[in-house]
């Protein structure tokens, strides 16, 4: 009878001390690297809770500046700003308007940030429509390409103008990113900048997200946005935005898509950042309101996993809670 083999080679050396684990860690979360999706909604004058998105508010004009400097002092990267708009309609008026809810909000929030943090919008007509797309539809009721390609043009210099110093292209149509850079550079913008939705798959995920912003869709957006099944189509649509001119592409959502963000990370010449997205925000919201699963573990592990991944920075709703506890130093 030969006697259990001693192990020679032991990973568990590095594993023993609090110390040891510190300094062989391979991936280390920081502030800067984190962005918080915003919420403003038009006409109220006070925060109104998401019901399916614990924590989370609506923000009013008022309350904003608040939050904005709150993600300041965090040391929070940036800020994503979505529109609640009071009127919708078919062609999405109120993402074009000067005055519309999220123009408005992104001059506030410029204001307030003052430089401190980035300052980027969802450029996407799916807050301003009634029927809830991310495009104008033809008279057959279909996405309408190209007929969006020139509302998001003039999406994007409202944008501009009013602020935003990156625009977060999420509609999913074909040859937004070129179109949006020809008409910034025509119109002398050259400075600002386009962070690309590229890879965004139609998910359940994005679940919660209808109630914070209050949308109702017709259909689906399988028509535009990628089945879930497909990774290597992921990776040629970050390759094709990147061609067109996208100064950041990203993944989206996150968790469920880890093999499409490694890919991209590994062919990417530009940064590469994930959205982890409302409904991964409230699963764990959910089970740790259960008491099923350690909330604060469970939030920074789900962020290190992307990190680890490949992204170089993460959309999420914890952004400011999760720049507090490692600026405290409780996130190992
Ligand atoms: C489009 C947009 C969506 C999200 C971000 N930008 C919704 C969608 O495409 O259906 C979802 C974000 C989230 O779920 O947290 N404006």
């Amino acid at each position: 009878m030969s006697s259990t083999p001693v192990p020679r080679v032991r990973p568990r050396r590095l594993r023993e001390t609090p110390a040891l684990r510190r300094l062989v860690s391979e991936t280390r979360l920081h502030p800067a690297e984190l962005v918080l999706p915003i919420f403003v909604r038009e006409g109220v004058s006070a925060p109104v809770p998401i019901g399916s998105m614990p924590g989370v508010v609506q923000h009013s004009l008022a309350s904003l500046p608040e939050a904005i400097d709150q993600a300041a002092a965090a040391g929070v990267g940036g800020v994503m700003l979505f529109g609640v708009p009071e009127v919708r309609d078919a062609r999405g008026s109120g993402a074009t308007d000067p005055d519309g809810i999220l123009n408005v909000a992104t001059t506030v929030a410029a204001e307030a940030s003052a430089g401190r943090l980035v300052v980027q919008t969802d450029l996407c007509l799916d807050e301003f429509t009634d029927h809830g797309h991310c495009g104008v539809l033809d008279e057959r009721g279909r996405v309408d390409n190209d007929a969006t390609l020139e509302r998001y043009t003039s999406m994007a210099l409202a944008q501009a103008r009013a602020g935003s110093e990156l625009l977060g292209l999420s509609g999913m149509m074909d040859g937004q990113v070129a179109a949006v850079r020809d008409a910034l550079d025509d119109a002398g913008r050259q400075d600002t900048a386009i962070l690309a939705y590229s890879a965004k798959y139609a998910s359940a995920y994005y679940g919660p997200f209808r109630e914070a912003v209050e949308s109702t869709l017709e259909g689906d957006r399988r028509s535009y946005q990628l089945d879930p099944g497909n990774r290597r189509e992921g990776l040629r649509e970050a390759m094709i935005d990147i061609d067109e001119g996208a100064d950041v592409v990203m993944v989206k959502p996150a968790g469920s898509y880890l093999d499409v963000l490694a890919d991209v990370a590994a062919a990417s010449e530009v940064p590469v950042w994930a959205y982890q997205v409302s409904g991964e925000y409230s699963m764990i919201e959910a089970a740790a309101a259960h008491g099923w699963i350690d909330r604060k573990r469970a939030v920074i592990e789900s962020v290190r996993g992307i990190r680890r991944a490949g992204a170089d920075a993460v959309l999420t709703y914890w952004a400011v809670e999760l720049a507090e506890w490692i600026r405290n130093g409780d996130v190992a």
